[in-house]
């Protein structure tokens, strides 16, 4: 891997064409602070920029994914200093990595742990991942998107008791309502991660992309401008190399050579 920034709060590797973002601040559950956050965007963007990564990770421990905002960093705030700090932005730049993200969830994924969670492309839980979005207890609401994302993924019922009675959902909920894509054990829990996002980084890159983006565009829009942008994008594929690669490849039954053209 090339030259990459030090990091305060989080460590990045990358295993084959995965990169990966560990979470590593372990004696506050990951707790999400200004800090942590600016590094694990600009670790998302540096692997989403990379040649060399097709599919990316993000983790904490097995304890942990992350406990939620650094509730130490709001206690005195205003909604002039909230207002002023940008933080809960961060989440919204994971909507500009053009590449898969995965999260591997094990333990807490609260608050805005849970919102970096639900902003990621698809989720491996281990057993012991606990879903929950507890602003009530500390006298807010979610701010990171948590409302809006959780009533898009598990339906409003459920959102409404997560998030007006701090309801924490195990993996098997979690998995049951849509929220994640599989349930991996503990032990082990981000090597399965790796190997799941292993499998797609190994496919074609630009139909990646543009399949993801095709797949946002359903949480934004009517389904007829849906259809059409689908549309849109699965023409453009035709201009790249990669189609003629793997319709090539079938056609003579061998595998395909993805060029990333
Ligand atoms: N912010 C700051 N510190 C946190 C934290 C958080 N969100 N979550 C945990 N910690 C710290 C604890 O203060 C504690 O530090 P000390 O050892 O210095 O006391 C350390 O992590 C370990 O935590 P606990 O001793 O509390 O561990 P536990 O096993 O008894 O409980 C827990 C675990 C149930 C997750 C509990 O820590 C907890 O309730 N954490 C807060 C969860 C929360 O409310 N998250 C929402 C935050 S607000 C938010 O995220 C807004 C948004 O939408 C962006």
């Amino acid at each position: 891997m090339g030259e990459q920034l030090a990091y305060q709060h989080i460590l990045t590797w990358t295993k084959g064409k995965v990169g990966i973002v560990q979470l590593n601040r372990p004696k506050v559950l990951n707790a999400l602070n200004r800090i942590i956050m600016d590094e694990i965007m600009s670790a998302l963007e540096y692997f989403d920029a990379s040649g060399e990564v097709g599919c990316i990770v993000i983790t904490g421990n097995e304890r942990a994914f992350a406990a939620g905002a650094d509730i130490g960093e709001m206690v005195s705030a205003t909604p002039v200093t909230m207002l002023k700090s940008s933080f809960v932005d961060y989440w919204d730049r994971l909507q500009g990595i053009a590449k898969p993200v995965v999260a591997a969830v094990s333990g807490y994924a609260l608050g805005g742990g849970c919102e970096l969670a639900l902003a990621c492309d698809m989720v491996i839980a281990s057993d012991s991942a606990r879903f929950g979005q507890p602003e009530i207890n500390i006298g807010v609401i979610p701010g990171a998107g948590g409302t809006q994302r959780l009533a898009r993924t598990i339906g409003k019922a459920l959102t409404m008791e997560m998030v007006l009675n701090g309801r924490q959902l195990t993996a098997k909920e979690a998995l049951q309502y849509g929220l994640v894509n599989r349930i991996v054990p503990t032990e082990g829990y981000l090597e399965e991660a790796v190997a799941f996002a292993a499998e797609i980084a190994g496919r074609a890159p630009i139909a990646l992309r543009l399949a993801k983006e095709a797949i946002n565009v359903a949480f934004e829009t009517t389904l007829q401008a849906g259809i059409a942008h689908e549309r849109r994008l699965f023409y453009l594929l035709f201009a790249s190399e990669d189609q003629k690669e793997g319709m090539d490849a079938f056609v003579n039954k061998r595998p395909a050579e993805w060029q990333d053209k």
